[in-house]
């Protein structure tokens, strides 16, 4: 995908690679699809209904955690900073970040879903409309995206101002312990001495609890699930019956987290793109893996990026996390 910088009569699925990916993942022995794709125009809006859920605790966890400290990590980031926020979607999070900055220079928000940033943008500009947002189109786990991205915090940056990448939502979760490494690398290569890093985390938790989230009652999860065999047959001439597939989600203790699963409920044959692709009764598609961590395991790999880990705020469930640490 190319990263494209938004300007308002930007509004197209940028997704030249999804065809090549979708392939790739089906051939494989062991059926996987990269999880981003979920997050099309339909399934980011799916996503917004699950943060909402009773059974999701995540997403109103983290703004009790952000909004009951918000004083103290607006300290941490202090004034003049420069935000940027990969896979942003709809940036409400942010919102609650930025205003209580003390003079916040630029906010830079960067997601796949090009419809999502552009209503973000216009409800930020209509509470903080001295701030310059600068809407980025892009996938942010493309590393060919960064040094670009980084380039634009350096231009917008002054004198003795901070970079700080906000990245909550527990989106780090997506990736393997390895991946994130990696990729917390690659943010901290484009950083200086003190720039930030504000990071959410998903604990280790009770099965149960994290069974219910992932495996809601209302069915949500499995919508944003099969969502994405929709987003195949629509956009790749794809051929899958949804009612033959069916959601799955569990915790694997060992690996320390929850896998999400479409398990094809008989043996069958599925058409995309003029390719057939063979499944076996109870063949399963990896669609999402969601890393939970132990803040000690978290620090531990914030260190191997490069990261010095400076405080962590925990809600009285000790269901979630977020961090601020600075480059080392
Ligand atoms: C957006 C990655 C934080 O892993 O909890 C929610 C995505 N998948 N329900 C998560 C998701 C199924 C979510 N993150």
């Amino acid at each position: 995908m190319n990263m494209v910088l938004m300007t308002p009569e930007y509004n197209s699925e940028v997704d030249d690679t999804f065809l090549q990916d979708v392939m790739e993942g089906l051939r494989k022995h062991k059926k996987t699809l990269p999880c981003k794709y979920l997050y099309d125009k339909k399934g980011s809006q799916i996503f917004e209904k699950i943060c909402e859920l009773d059974d999701y605790y995540i997403t109103r966890t983290e703004e009790h955690i952000i909004s009951s400290n918000l004083a103290e990590i607006a300290e941490f980031i202090g004034p003049d900073a420069v935000i940027m926020e990969p896979g942003a979607g709809n940036c409400t999070k942010a919102m609650c970040i930025l205003t209580a900055l003390q003079t916040p220079i630029s906010y830079i928000p960067i997601d796949i879903s090009s419809e999502i940033l552009m209503s973000a943008k216009n409800t930020i500009t209509a509470q903080l409309p001295k701030l310059n947002i600068q809407p980025i189109v892009g996938d942010f786990t493309q590393s060919e995206c960064w040094p670009l991205l980084m380039q634009n915090m350096v231009n917008m940056r002054g004198e003795g101002q901070r970079r700080v990448v906000f990245f909550p939502g527990s989106t780090i979760g997506n990736f393997s312990p390895e991946e994130a490494v990696a990729l917390l690398k690659k943010f901290n290569q484009q950083m200086s001495i003190n720039d930030g890093l504000l990071i959410s985390t998903d604990l280790v938790k009770d099965s149960v609890i994290l069974h219910r989230a992932y495996h809601d009652s209302e069915h949500v999860t499995e919508e944003f699930n099969k969502n994405l065999l929709l987003r195949i047959n629509n956009t790749l001439s794809g051929n899958f019956d949804l009612k033959n597939f069916s959601h799955q989600a569990f915790y694997h203790e060992k690996k320390q987290r929850v896998e999400m699963h479409l398990v094809s409920l008989v043996e069958q044959q599925v058409c995309i793109a003029g390719e057939f692709f063979n499944f076996f009764d109870r063949e399963t598609i990896h669609t999402e893996s969601s890393y939970k961590y132990t803040k000690r395991g978290f620090y531990r790999l914030l260190e191997q990026a490069g990261f010095d880990p400076c405080c962590t705020w925990i809600d009285e469930n000790d269901y979630f996390a977020v961090h601020y640490a600075k480059v080392l």
